[in-house]
Order: structure tokens, then C-alpha cells, then sequence
């Protein structure tokens, strides 16, 4: 069955088509992230723009690029929400057009079950469940306990800000450009990671949430105390800072792991999954499971490949969903 998915939540237009939840035919992706670098965020309105101005030759792109036409395509998927609003609203008019002018169905995807479905496109193997996923991105800090595709409990989310706000705000503290995850893992790689001692957020408390506020705070206190020299000292505070982040998210897997012995695995997804210091961090931290990270970085990333996969997998588990918060049942129709 091949999907085209769309996905426009926020800054990055993507149209990818992909054959039984696991095979990427494309995934054509516009970029407007150096627009963006020096506003230390995405502007909703110019994002939106941008979408309108992208949507079209992304769609065209991606159907050379698989070399198929609306014939060959048995459904789209669409990510509905959650997401900055005119953004969405391109996408989603873009997706209903087409399936109603092809006649083909349209299955409107949650933005989150899209990154937890991102851990299924070309793996070499196929993942197991029960398994724990921890979605981490610019808008959400989640673990989850799943039974299967769309069949799963929150057993773990963010009080505060989520763990790629946090890289992002970091970063504008310390001068780098956005996205603040890219530009402080690189600016981390000449840092001493031990320089400065950020606190753990909720550390002394057995839970599987996360808090990133106190963190933030400490790391504004400190490039405030250091001012004069913040230049010289921002590789150590990207180290530094980076190192709570991902040790806070790594203490948090390992009390899920202790509280759900049947687990099989542990997969690793959302943009903030493409930091190498995490990635290297959790596989240690999950022995002896397995940890299963996207297949390629830009599937870490917003995509519409991950778009097509979860609205697959929507399809082949009937829409069912065992929790409120997953909100895969809504089909998008007219
Ligand atoms: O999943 P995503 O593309 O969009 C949302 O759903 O929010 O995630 C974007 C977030 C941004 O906050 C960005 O700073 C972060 O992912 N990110 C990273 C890295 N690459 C992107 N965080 C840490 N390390 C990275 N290498
Ligand atoms: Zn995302």
C-alpha cells in the first residue's frame, strides 16, 4: 500500500510517498530553518507564507523523484495537528484537495504518533513490541509505553518546556544561531562537558516527567555572570549544558525501563534524537536492550515520510487507540 504523506506543522514543507509503513519512495523536505537563524525561533506568519510558496513544487519533486502519479497512490496521510496553525492549515487543504479531486481516502495524523512511527522506515529489521519510545522534539518531551502502532500509554511528558526548546532557548542564550540543538552539539565538540554543573531537573523525584525550566535558568545566571568573557567560554557551556540535557532524559528511560521489566526495546525519536552525545549516552543507559534510533537523521526531523508510515499504520490497526492522548481515531475528511 503506498501512502503520500504531507507534512507542514511548522517551518519545513515535506511530501513523501511510502509503501507499507517501512519503505521510503521519497521524502522531499523545504528547509526555511537559515530564514529562521538569527530570529532564535520560527516567525508563525512568515512560516506559513513560506508553506504556501513551498507546498507545490515539493509535491511535484517528490513525485518525479518516486517516479509515480495519483494512480499509484492508495491513501493520504496528513498531519493535523499539534502545530503552529497557518502552517497546518496549508498542508491539510493541500492533502484534502488532492484526495478530493484523485478520490483517494485522507487520514489525518497526529503529529507525535508521526515521530513514533518514524523508528519504522528502512530498518533492516523490524522492530519489536512491548516497547518504550521517547519522543523528544521542539514541541514535546514524551515517553511512551506501546503495545503496538497506535496502542500505547504517556507514562512520562515535560512540566515545563520540551527538551528541543530547550536546546533552542540555550542556544540564544549563548549567542548560536537556531536550531539551537545543531549549533550547541557543534559547539559542544570543543567543550570541556564537565566545566559548569547544571542541575538535573527533577531529579529527586522517582518519575518518568521532565522538567527543563531550572536548567534554563541556571544557564541564564551563569552567561549573565560571565558576560565579559561568554565568547571564550560558550564550547564549556554548550558542554556543559548539553550533558544536562541528555543525562536528565537518560535518567528518565532508566526508571521506565525499572517499572516496565517487559519491554523489548527502547527507540529514540523526535528531532533532538539526532544529537550523537544522547544517542551515545542512552545505548549505554539501556543495556542490556536495545536502543533503536530513526534510520537516517532526517527522519529525527520533521518529515512526511513518518507522516505516511503512522497514517499506515492507522489504517492496518482499524484506528484504534487505547488512550485519549494519542488521537489517532479522527480520520480528516470534508
Ligand atoms: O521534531 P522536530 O523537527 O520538530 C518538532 O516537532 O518540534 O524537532 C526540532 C527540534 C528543535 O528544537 C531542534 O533544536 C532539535 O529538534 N534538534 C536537535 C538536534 N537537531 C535538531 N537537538 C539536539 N541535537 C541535535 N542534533
Ligand atoms: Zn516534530
Amino acid at each position: 500500500m503506498n501512502v503520500l504523506g504531507v507534512e507542514t506543522s511548522c517551518d519545513e514543507t515535506s511530501i513523501a510517498i511510502v509503501q507499507d509503513g517501512a519503505r521510503v519512495l521519497c521524502n522531499s523536505i523545504a528547509s526555511t530553518q537559515d530564514v529562521f537563524a538569527d530570529s532564535g525561533g520560527v516567525v508563525p506568519e512568515d512560516a506559513a507564507r513560506r508553506q504556501v510558496e513551498f507546498i507545490l513544487p515539493v509535491l511535484h519533486s517528490a513525485l518525479a523523484e518516486a517516479q509515480l502519479s495519483f494512480d499509484n497512490i492508495d491513501a493520504i496521510g496528513v498531519t493535523k495537528g499539534p502545530g503552529l496553525m497557518g502552517s497546518l492549515l496549508v498542508g491539510t487543504m493541500a492533502a484534502r484537495t488532492l484526495s478530493y479531486v484523485h478520490n483517494i481516502p485522507l487520514i489525518g495524523v497526529h503529529h507525535t504518533l508521526g515521530h513514533l512511527s518514524s523508528i519504522w522506515l528502512e530498518q533492516t529489521d523490524t522492530p519489536l513490541f512491548p516497547c518504550l519510545t521517547l519522543s523528544v522534539s521542539g514541541g514535546h518531551s514524551d515517553i511512551w509505553l506501546r503495545q503496538s502502532h497506535t496502542n500505547g500509554i504517556l507514562i512520562g511528558s515535560t512540566r515545563d518546556d520540551a527538551a528541543g526548546e530547550a536546546f533552542d532557548k540555550g542556544a540564544a542564550m549563548l549567542g548560536l544561531p537556531y536550531p539551537g540543538g545543531p549549533s550547541i552539539a557543534q559547539s559542544a565538540e570543543s567543550g570541556d562537558l564537565s566545566a559548569f554543573n547544571f542541575p538535573i531537573g527533577l531529579s529527586q523525584e522517582k518519575t518518568c516527567d521532565f522538567s527543563f525550566s531550572g536548567l534554563k535558568n541556571s544557564l541564564r545566571l551563569t552567561a549573565q555572570k560571565h558576560a565579559s568573557n561568554l565568547k571564550s567560554l560558550q564550547a564549556d557551556l554548550a558542554a556543559s549544558y548539553q550533558e544536562a540535557i541528555c543525562l536528565q532524559l537518560s535518567h528518565r528511560i532508566e526508571c521506565a525501563i525499572s517499572l516496565y521489566p517487559e519491554i523489548k526495546e527502547v527507540h529514540v525519536a523526535g528531532g533532538v534524537s539526532a544529537n550523537t552525545r544522547l544517542r551515545e549516552i542512552l545505548s549505554s543507559s539501556v543495556q542490556p536492550l536495545r536502543l533503536r534510533t530513526p534510520a537516517a537523521l532526517s527522519y529525527c526531523t520533521d518529515n512526511a515520510a513518518m507522516i505516511a508510515a503512522a497514517a499506515y499504520f492507522m489504517h492496518t490497526e482499524k484506528h484504534e487507540a487505547s488512550t485519549k492522548a494519542f488521537e489517532t481515531a479522527a480520520t480528516v475528511t470534508d
